[in-house]
């Protein structure tokens, strides 16, 4: 059966019988272009992450990192020097808890002048690669929503005192998000509500973007990917490329001590003897506040979303199946009268593969320990917590002039 023919697509039908018959030509063209099958996720979302036995998995904590400073540093400098690490900037995202129409990255994050939160990346970069003497590639994952906005921005701003040379852009695939009753929601009377499809799929969005071959010419053995909205965040960092060399491991994962055996972050530990996320609704009581012999927490570093994946894997998971989470988010629509609604509200489900998930695809991984005011400042929302308010006070306390 087709999606039109099916009368539990209100928001379908209702445009198809307003609709011109050029309109729903327009409409019908579309609609077959488009997969629906992410659905059939709703069903399964209680099991989409079934998951098998955890353990904990220990840390390279900060004492040893302070330690084995020189070590590693070294390591990772030279890898850096020798063109082998590049970055990946994930910032496809809609950041609906934001409220912001335009890019997150385009956010003045400034007070007394402006100061961009793509610009405070690039700027943490550049204090790599001003050490190092080298530039390293960054590619930037946007989506058919922001990539115009996003490019624009870089342009305008001239990348930011970065060479051009050394920064490519794609565009992430996108997929139809839908009410609670798994009916599509329209965007108008001719397009359906699309949405990014989470930022599992980077690499593969870059094989399909054709940059493969950029990544090989470059010899790119590294490949450093990290979200858009940590302030903090420590780009191609040279420490943590040289730890996860020195331990012979495929990937490496930067992690902070948690706050609380509450703490609502994902804990990286193993899951049947593999590297794993567990997320904070998924720990038992006793697994969150199991202690070892000195007093630490068994499962106390949680993920900050910046992940280094050797690119051979990579490259050997890309065509992997990814599991699909159905988160609920706010998604604006057109309702079945044609009136536009910006709910204030989640309103349905979007669906999303997660970078995190490719941890376990990994034979092995290190969580590397990083100060958490030093490292984390995520910008989720406006106020609160993981806020615009709380970047800020992170930034000022490590000295950055706002
Ligand atoms: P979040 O999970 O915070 O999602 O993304 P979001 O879309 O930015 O924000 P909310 O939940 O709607 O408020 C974490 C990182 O993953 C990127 C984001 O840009 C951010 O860097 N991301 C997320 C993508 O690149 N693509 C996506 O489809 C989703």
């Amino acid at each position: 059966m087709k999606i039109w023919e099916d009368d539990n697509q209100k928001y379908i039908k209702a445009m198809m019988e307003k609709n011109t018959t050029e309109q729903n030509e327009k409409l019908t063209k579309r609609l077959e272009e488009i997969d629906f099958s992410v659905l059939e996720h709703i069903e399964r979302k209680e099991t989409v992450n079934e998951r098998g036995v955890f353990a904990p998995l220990d840390a390279v904590e900060v004492s040893e990192i302070e330690a084995r400073g020189a070590e590693f540093k070294e390591l990772g400098l030279k890898a850096i020097r020798e063109g082998k690490v590049g970055a990946v900037l994930l910032a496809g995202g809609q950041g609906t808890r934001l409220g912001l129409d335009r890019p997150k990255g385009t956010l003045n994050i400034g007070v007394a002048k402006e100061l961009y939160l793509f610009e405070q990346l690039l700027r943490n970069l550049m204090d790599v690669t001003d050490e190092a003497g080298v530039y390293v590639p960054l590619y930037i994952m946007t989506s058919n929503i922001n990539n115009a906005d996003t490019t624009a921005f870089f342009e305008e701003h001239d990348y930011f005192g970065y060479p051009k040379d050394y920064v490519k852009f794609f565009v992430q695939e996108m997929v139809p998000a839908c009410d609670y009753e798994g009916r599509i929601y329209m965007e108008s009377q001719t397009e359906v509500a699309m949405s990014p499809n989470g930022n599992g799929g980077w690499f593969s969005s870059m094989v399909n973007a054709g940059l493969l071959s950029d990544i090989k010419e470059r010899g790119i053995e590294w490949i450093n990917v990290f979200a858009v909205d940590n302030c903090l965040q420590r780009i191609a960092d040279p420490m943590f490329v040289g730890a996860t060399i020195a331990y012979g491991c495929e990937s490496g994962a930067k992690v902070v001590r948690k706050a609380a055996p509450d703490e609502r972050v994902g804990v990286l530990c193993t899951e049947d003897g593999k590297p794993s996320i567990a997320e904070y609704y998924e720990m038992t009581e006793e697994m969150s506040t199991a202690r070892k012999e000195n007093g630490d927490l068994k499962y106390g570093f949680g993920v900050i979303l910046n992940y280094l994946f050797s690119e051979k894997k990579l490259e050997q998971i890309a065509d992997a199946r990814m599991p699909i989470h159905v988160v609920e988010k706010k998604i604006p629509y057109m309702d079945v009268d044609g009136t536009f609604v910006k709910p204030e509200q989640p309103n349905g489900y979007k669906f999303e593969t997660l970078v995190l998930d490719m941890v376990h695809m990994m034979d092995d991984c290190i969580p590397y320990e990083v100060v958490r005011e030093r490292e984390f400042a995520p910008i989720k929302n406006l106020h609160g917590v993981d806020s615009l308010d709380s970047a800020r006070e992170l930034m000022k306390g490590c000295g950055i002039e706002l």
